[in-house]
């Protein structure tokens, strides 16, 4: 069997070194290298360049490194019938719950205006309400968002969360589909956005959104730069609506230097890393799913023909 790892450069080698060991009956090519397209069974995959998947003429199977499987949805040319599958794991849900608490509690006991306080060297309270008073909202309640939700509960908040279809998760209240998307958002204060990229959830953060919300919100996104109308962003931090916001996604990525987010003082910006998949803890997972696709068992993550996350 043949794999080929289509990845960024600065992390191939470890990608390639580590995958030979745990795959040892496997030839692993990194996509650059001399191999033929024709003999390529199985393509390991982070944002493939358009059409290149489509060169791989007998490929059985396309992994997605991460996630979101958007990234290889977006190829025009992607061959419709090979089946994907992606990649989770625990310490995938770990690291972004550990993102998302992070910043949940940033925003909710107001750091950005002690930092200030701080940088004036005044000795001045900032008082929030306790946890239990404040509302989070969770879009998509799916691996990471209903493990997200199910923690901060946990912890306290309040937690409201929306995804398509109806969930039963302790201490969070579940909200389904467009309809119940205005009653969801409400009076939510800090709004994490762990919904997956499709046609139906592009551009979801956007004014027509963010007007139905009460003034004072904080928008962490983790999950695509696509869910978010920028300017719309731009605008509604300008008239307070939203107080903050911490973005790890964006449009293009590296954010370019001259995009407006660096400069508001409003926004967070950190470059996506809410969630790494690494070579060792992601490798074992794709390790672990490769073998099982081979031999016909049950893959978890398989994502079904036709479905877009
Ligand atoms: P899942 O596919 O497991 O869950 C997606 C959730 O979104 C589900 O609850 C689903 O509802 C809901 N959903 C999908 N479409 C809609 C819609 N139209 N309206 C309402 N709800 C909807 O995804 P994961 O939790 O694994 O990951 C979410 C995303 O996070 C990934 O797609 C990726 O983009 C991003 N990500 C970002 C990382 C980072 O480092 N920044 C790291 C990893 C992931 P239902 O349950 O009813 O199907
Ligand atoms: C993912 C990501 O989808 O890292 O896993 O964004």
């Amino acid at each position: 069997m043949n794999i080929v790892i289509k990845v960024g450069k600065e992390r191939s080698e470890w990608w390639k070194e580590h995958m030979s060991s745990i795959l040892p009956n496997y030839n692993i090519f990194l996509a650059h290298e001399n191999y033929d397209k024709d003999k390529i069974d199985f393509a390991i995959v982070w944002k493939p360049k358009p059409g290149w998947l489509k060169t791989l003429s007998n490929l059985k199977c396309i992994v997605s490194m991460g996630s979101g499987i958007d990234h290889i949805l977006s190829d025009p040319h992607l061959p419709k019938k090979v089946p994907i599958i992606r990649t989770t794991g625990y310490d995938l849900n770990v690291r972004m719950k550990e993102y998302v608490i992070l910043h949940v509690l940033r925003h909710h006991r107001n750091l950005t205006k002690i930092i200030e306080i701080n940088k004036k060297r005044e000795w001045k309270s900032v008082i929030e309400p306790p946890m239990h008073e404040r509302i989070i909202g969770i879009m998509g309640l799916g691996n990471l968002g209903a493990d997200c939700a199910k923690t901060l509960a946990y912890l306290g908040f309040k937690v409201k969360g929306w995804s398509k279809s109806k969930k039963q998760l302790d201490g969070v209240t579940s909200f389904t589909g467009n309809e119940e998307l205005e009653k969801f958002i409400k009076d939510v204060e800090i709004l994490v956005c762990m919904l997956p990229l499709t046609s139906e959830t592009e551009g979801i953060l956007n004014s027509s959104l963010f007007s139905k919300m009460q003034k004072g919100l904080c928008l962490i996104n983790a999950a695509r730069g696509e869910h978010l109308v920028d300017e719309d962003l731009l605008e509604y931090i300008k008239n307070k609506t939203i107080k903050e916001a911490t973005l790890d996604v964006f449009h293009i990525e590296p954010l370019p230097v001259d995009h407006a987010f660096w400069s508001n003082e409003k926004i967070l910006i950190t470059p996506h890393i809410a969630s790494l998949i690494d070579p060792i803890a992601g490798g074992k997972e794709i390790a672990m799913n490769i073998k099982k696709f081979v031999k016909g068992e049950y893959v978890k993550n398989l994502i079904p023909l036709g479905k877009d996350y």
